[in-house]
C-alpha cells in the first residue's frame, strides 16, 4: 500500500458541474481538480463562468447539478455554519478586490480575524497576525492608512493579506491582476507566488492574463462553453493549433 502522505491529496474536486442562470446555461459538465500545494489557472473569456464558478466553490451560488467537493466535504450538502467553517480555510480575493473604505488598513485586517476568531478579539495576538499578513505583501508601513490613500495595485496586495490572513489551505483568485498596468500586473504575480509558497496553499487562479498564468501556475484550464475545454502546461498550450487555444494565445 502507497503511504497516504506521499500522494497528493485533492483539496477541490469537481465532476460534471452544471449551473445555469434561466435560459442562461454557465455550466455545464464542468470537471475540475486542485491538489495539495497545486496552482492551477482557468483561463476563460468575459462572461464564461470564471466567477461563477468561484462562487460555486464556495457555496455563495448554488449548482444544479453535479459535485462539488472542497477539502473532503460536499459543499451543496453543508448547513450555513459548516459553510462559514470551510470559508476559514478557503481564502478568496474576489474581482475588484474591494476593502471597506471607511476602515483602515488595520481594522479591513482585523475584520476576518474578529469574525472567524472571537477569541482573537483585538490583543497582541490579533496585532502580530496582522502585521505578519501585512509584512507578507510588503506594506507594513500602510498600517495606519486609509484605502482611499492607496493605490490600485496597493489595494490589491492589502486585500491579498487579508485573505492571508485566517492562514487559508486554499486561495481562490479572481483576477488578481485586473484592471492594474502590465508592470503592476506582474509585481501582484510574483507576490502571489510568494505568499504561495509562503503559506503553503493550494491556489486556483482565475483569469485572462497569460503573463500572471504563466507566472503563477504549471497547469492551466481553459474554460470554454461551460466545460473544461483543454489543460497543459503554459507551454503545452502555446505551442496547440487548436482555435479556441489560440484565441488566448495569439500575440
Ligand atoms: N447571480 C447571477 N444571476 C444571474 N446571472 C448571473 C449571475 N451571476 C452571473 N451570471 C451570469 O453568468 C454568466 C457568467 O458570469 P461570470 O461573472 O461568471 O463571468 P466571468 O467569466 O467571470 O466574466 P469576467 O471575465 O467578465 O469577469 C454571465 O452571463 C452572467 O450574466
Ligand atoms: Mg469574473
Amino acid at each position: 500500500m502507497p503511504e497516504k502522505g506521499n500522494i497528493a491529496q485533492p483539496v477541490i474536486e469537481i465532476k460534471d458541474l452544471y449551473k445555469s442562470f434561466g435560459n442562461n446555461h454557465v455550466l455545464r459538465g464542468f470537471d475540475f481538480i486542485l491538489n495539495e500545494g497545486e496552482n492551477v489557472a482557468v483561463l476563460g473569456k468575459s462572461g464564461s463562468g470564471k466567477s461563477v464558478l468561484i462562487k460555486c466553490i464556495i457555496g455563495l451560488i448554488k449548482i444544479d447539478r453535479g459535485q462539488m467537493n472542497v477539502l473532503g466535504q460536499s459543499v451543496p450538502d453543508l448547513s450555513q455554519k459548516e459553510l462559514d467553517a470551510i470559508r476559514r480555510d478557503v481564502g478568496f480575493l474576489f474581482q475588484g478586490a474591494a476593502l471597506y473604505d471607511s476602515m483602515s488598513v488595520k481594522e479591513n485586517l482585523e475584520f476576518p480575524l474578529r469574525r472567524h476568531h472571537e477569541k482573537m478579539n483585538g490583543g497582541t495576538s490579533m496585532s502580530k497576525r496582522v502585521e505578519e499578513a501585512l509584512d507578507s505583501v510588503g506594506l507594513l508601513h500602510t498600517l495606519h492608512l486609509m484605502p482611499s490613500e492607496l493605490s490600485g495595485g496597493m489595494k490589491k496586495r492589502v486585500a491579498l493579506a487579508r485573505t492571508l490572513i485566517l492562514q487559508p489551505k486554499i486561495i481562490l483568485y479572481d483576477e488578481p491582476t485586473g484592471g492594474l498596468d502590465p508592470i503592476t500586473g506582474r509585481e501582484i504575480s510574483y507576490l502571489i507566488n510568494e505568499v504561495q509558497s509562503k503559506y503553503k496553499a493550494a491556489a486556483l487562479i482565475i483569469t485572462h492574463d497569460l503573463v500572471c498564468a504563466k507566472i503563477t501556475t504549471n497547469r492551466i484550464v481553459i474554460l470554454s462553453e461551460g466545460k473544461n475545454y483543454i489543460e497543459g502546461s503554459y507551454d503545452e498550450l502555446d505551442q496547440s493549433n487548436d482555435t479556441i487555444v489560440q484565441e488566448f494565445f495569439k500575440k
